[in-house]
């Protein structure tokens, strides 16, 4: 443990958390009453126990069967900021009398916080015993009369809350792409989106977090008041407290263009890709209304082993096949059928429901980043991928994806640590799924085998870049180390001043720790 000492506030703290305690007849009985018993004495109405509704609303809600299948002893559903804030002093109490004396044994986790339950590994989101904080009735969205702001609940859903309301005042945040994604992971995290080569990660464009710290307090952290945990919180996951509303940039928006292109699967196509893709990361070709991605498939679900490549490519202000676009959209080899279209943004990503499943059983996931280069070094990276297939082609039922596009063009307005205005930044996401738990460490293995392989020849070329984006990483990953050794030290520090018992560091389940 980092801390080995108690200073004057810990203890005065350590005091209150006690009296907190004593006052919920938790000091003196023999039996220690689980903390599902002591939140629901406090906050009755909000927990719900397995076997209920309530308890598989939320179970039900994740998107990752590695998620569903772990149990917490219950599930506490707060409705407003202040329900959050008591619960944050039960559990931070709770967490200090069940530590031994000198307080210098690490406890282990107590709760869990989910929003959109969108993330991928065990325990990212949901727990063993424990409680798991639902967020999802802190799903408010308030556009401001000049339409210039929007103040989004931390448990929105993008689909189903944000993009719906927004939609009604003409205008558009910078949210997921996909539905069911929740605002309270993607922000924390980064967030990519259609405006993204434009406006750069969602969380630049966040102007004021509520937050609630370790110690129950609620502050409101902008550029001008505590900067310092505002900065923190643009890329710093949940290492600094439970952010129950997001304040963020809105922008006109009209009916936005793009959708899904398919084609028939071929060494030409999957080398006019490279050529596309090299072009379309060129300076000259540079659009900030484009956002793209190339997804190349593989599966032997239905029996015989199957290779796709589709682009969902997207166009801000509305113009129907932008020239920056042509070279995919009039390859050899495309096929008459896709989704584009305009549309607006809430039935363009609710529109996605209708081809994409809800949830998965198993899935793994990385993610890795590169600068981008010639067509050459993309046929090289996408024959690898396809090279790469046979050595999974025998997991029974085995999904392969390889995701690629452009990284937001940021201003530098985050703790991530990409070079502000860089245009020439690209990620990779390479993702499997499959039906039986019992392929885990076989199919880590090969996903891992993979990324050794092209992070090889992106550093032979010089275009390997360390950035992990932390909303596509796996827990074994390393996003926040990724930022750079002097953000780590400061995101580090920032901890230390507003969570100096390290409730979010040891007390929540999940990974990407700052003192990882
Ligand atoms: C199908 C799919 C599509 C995706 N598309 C995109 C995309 O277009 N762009 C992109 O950038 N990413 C995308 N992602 C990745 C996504 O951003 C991350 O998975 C993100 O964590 C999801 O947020 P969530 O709230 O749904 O996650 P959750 O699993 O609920 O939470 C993720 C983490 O954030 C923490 N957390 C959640 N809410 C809060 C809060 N209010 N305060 C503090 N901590 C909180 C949780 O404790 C957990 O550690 C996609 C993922 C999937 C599965
Ligand atoms: C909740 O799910 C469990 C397990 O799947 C099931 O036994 C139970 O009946 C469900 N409860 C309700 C109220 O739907
Ligand atoms: C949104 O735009 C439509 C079409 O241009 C217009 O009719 C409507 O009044 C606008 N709504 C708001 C709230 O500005
Ligand atoms: C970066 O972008 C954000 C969001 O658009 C803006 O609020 C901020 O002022 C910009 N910062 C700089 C340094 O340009
Ligand atoms: C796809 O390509 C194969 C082989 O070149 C060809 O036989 C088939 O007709 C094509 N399918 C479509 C739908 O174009
Ligand atoms: C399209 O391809 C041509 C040649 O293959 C290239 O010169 C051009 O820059 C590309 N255009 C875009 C917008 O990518």
């Amino acid at each position: 443990m980092r801390r080995s000492y108690l200073n004057c506030s810990q203890m005065l703290r350590l005091l209150l958390s006690l009296l907190v305690a004593a006052s919920a007849g938790v000091v003196g009985h023999s039996r220690n009453p689980s903390i599902c018993e002591l939140v629901d004495a406090q906050l009755p109405g909000r927990v719900s126990y397995p076997g209920t509704a309530g308890y598989n609303n939320s179970q039900k809600a994740y998107f990752a069967g590695q998620e569903r299948d772990l149990s917490p002893g219950c599930v506490f559903r707060p409705t407003n900021t202040d329900d959050v804030s008591r619960f944050v002093k039960l559990v931070g109490s709770e967490r200090q009398s069940g530590r031994s004396p000198r307080g210098s044994r690490p406890s282990s986790p107590k709760f869990a916080v989910r929003a959109g339950g969108h993330s991928l590994w065990a325990g990212a989101a949901n727990m063993n015993g424990g409680i798991t904080v639902d967020l999802r009735s802190l799903n408010s969205v308030v556009v401001s009369d000049d339409g210039a702001v929007a103040r989004i609940g931390g448990g929105a859903v993008y689909s189903s809350d944000v993009f719906p309301e927004v939609v009604k005042h003409n205008v558009t945040v910078m949210g997921g792409r996909i539905p069911g994604i929740g605002v309270g992971g993607f922000t924390t995290a980064g967030g990519m989106t259609f405006l993204s080569r434009r406006n750069g990660w969602t969380c630049d464009n966040v102007y004021g977090y509520e937050v609630v710290l370790a110690s129950g307090e609620v502050v409101y952290a902008t550029a001008s008041s505590s900067p310092d945990l505002w900065l923190a919180l643009k890329g710093g996951s949940s290492n600094f407290g439970i952010v129950t509303r997001f304040d963020v940039a809105a922008f006109p928006q009209d009916l936005m263009w793009g959708g899904v292109i398919l084609f028939n699967y071929s060494q030409s196509v999957l080398e006019g890709h490279a050529e596309a893709f090299s072009n379309f990361m060129r300076p000259e070709n540079f659009d900030d209304l484009a956002m793209m991605s190339i997804i190349f498939g593989f599966t032997n679900a239905g029996g015989s082993p199957t290779f796709s490549v589709s682009d969902a490519i997207f166009y801000s202000d509305g113009v129907e096949f932008p020239p920056v676009y042509q070279n995919f959209t009039s390859m050899p080899g495309i096929l008459p059928v896709n989704t584009l279209a305009l549309n607006n943004v809430a039935d363009l990503v609710n529109g996605f429901g209708a081809v994409l499943p809800q949830s998965v059983d198993r899935i793994y996931e990385l993610v890795y980043s590169f600068k981008t280069s010639d067509a050459a070094l993309y046929k090289q990276l996408f024959r690898a991928w396809e090279k790469w297939t046979d050595t999974i082609a025998d997991i029974q039922g085995v999904s392969v994806q390889y995701l690629i596009q452009p990284l937001p063009v940021t201003n530098g307005t985050n703790s991530l640590g990409l070079t502000p205005n860089a245009k020439d930044g690209v990620t990779v996401c390479i993702t499997a799924t499959y039906p039986n738990a019992a392929d885990d460490k076989v199919v880590e293995k090969r996903v891992k085998a993979f990324l050794e392989g092209q992070v090889k020849i992106l550093r032979k070329k010089d275009l390997f870049i360390p950035f992990q984006y932390l909303g596509y990483a796996d827990k074994s990953q390393d996003p926040i180390g990724s930022y750079g050794r002097a953000i780590k030290r400061q995101l580090q520090a920032v901890s230390r001043k507003y969570d100096p018992n390290g409730l979010f560091q040891d007390g929540i389940s999940g990974s990407f720790k700052v003192f990882a």
